[in-house]
């Protein structure tokens, strides 16, 4: 089946993401995964909100340092805020290529191009196991200067590439394509924290969705030669949060976050 064709009858991880977020773009493959997923990781759906509260967070600090363009793979479903949102608020001449590959995102696309008149907002359907497919395309190229630096947010998504799809590389391959000065965003699900995440991973090889979580250090090595913006290496619900969350969330989120500047 051409990526670009919607498969009603197959879990996707854009879809069953949208399920716990509460949204409506799901089908009854999807809410089954989600649900199966739910009942072996009760916090599935508060990690999903607290992944989603870091990745505008984060967008939000990097604009704040000034960043004006932004590179967001694996968007998922548009789900407001999304990202131009949260960055055109800092400025509104900010602009932002969206990459997913499922085709309903493709077909949603169109509620991420609502940027403001003075910064722009594009799409390109492409996988990120193929680098060169986004980097070359003329989207990206007329939207993004490969002078000025850049914020990759890579959220939720690199837990999705295997490691037989080299997924250090494919960040190393993207990170090189950046100007200095241009920001790491990312999260990813870990088993450190508990055995959920793993029953999860197991669910979703079940429903034919690729994943492999990641221990600290692994999610560590995806920052190899950049410097840490602070807290460093964390998870999303620590990361400058508005307010102090509970402890007792710290083993519910199952996921690592980070923030980086690459020099
Ligand atoms: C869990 S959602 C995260 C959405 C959004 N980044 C967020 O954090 O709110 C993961 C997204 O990554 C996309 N994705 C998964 N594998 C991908 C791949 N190989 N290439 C591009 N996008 C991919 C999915 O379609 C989905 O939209």
């Amino acid at each position: 089946m051409d990526s670009s064709e919607l498969d009603p009858q197959l879990a996707h991880t854009a879809r069953v993401y949208d399920y716990w977020l509460g949204g409506h773009d799901n089908y009854e493959a999807d809410r089954r995964a989600g649900e199966r997923s739910e009942q072996v990781h009760p916090y599935v759906r508060v990690t999903a909100r607290q992944n989603r509260s870091f990745m505008l967070r984060a967008a939000e600090f990097c604009a704040g340092q000034g960043i004006r363009q932004f590179l967001d793979i694996g968007t998922g479903i548009p789900t407001e805020p999304n990202l131009h949102q949260a960055v055109q608020k800092v400025d509104p001449t900010s602009r932002v290529v969206y990459v997913d590959n499922d085709p309903m995102v493709l077909a949603h696309a169109r509620a991420l191009m609502t940027s403001t008149p003075q910064g722009c907002t594009t799409y390109v359907h492409a996988d990120v196991r193929n680098p060169d497919s986004i980097l070359t395309a003329p989207e990206l190229l007329e939207t993004l200067d490969p002078t000025l630096p850049t914020a990759l947010s890579l959220i939720a998504v690199m837990h999705f590439v295997e490691d037989e799809h080299s997924p250090y590389e494919i960040v190393e391959h993207l990170l090189a394509a950046l100007a200095p000065g241009s920001y790491l965003l990312m999260t990813h699900a870990t088993p450190d924290f508990g055995p959920e995440m793993a029953e999860v991973e197991r669910v979703y090889h079940e429903s034919g969705m690729p994943g492999q979580i990641r221990t600290r250090d692994q999610f560590a090595r995806f920052f190899t030669g950049l410097e840490w913006v602070a807290p460093a290496l964390t998870t999303p619900h620590k990361w400058r949060p508005a307010i102090t969350p509970p402890n007792r969330m710290d083993n519910k989120v199952q996921f690592y976050a980070g923030v980086a500047r690459k020099m």
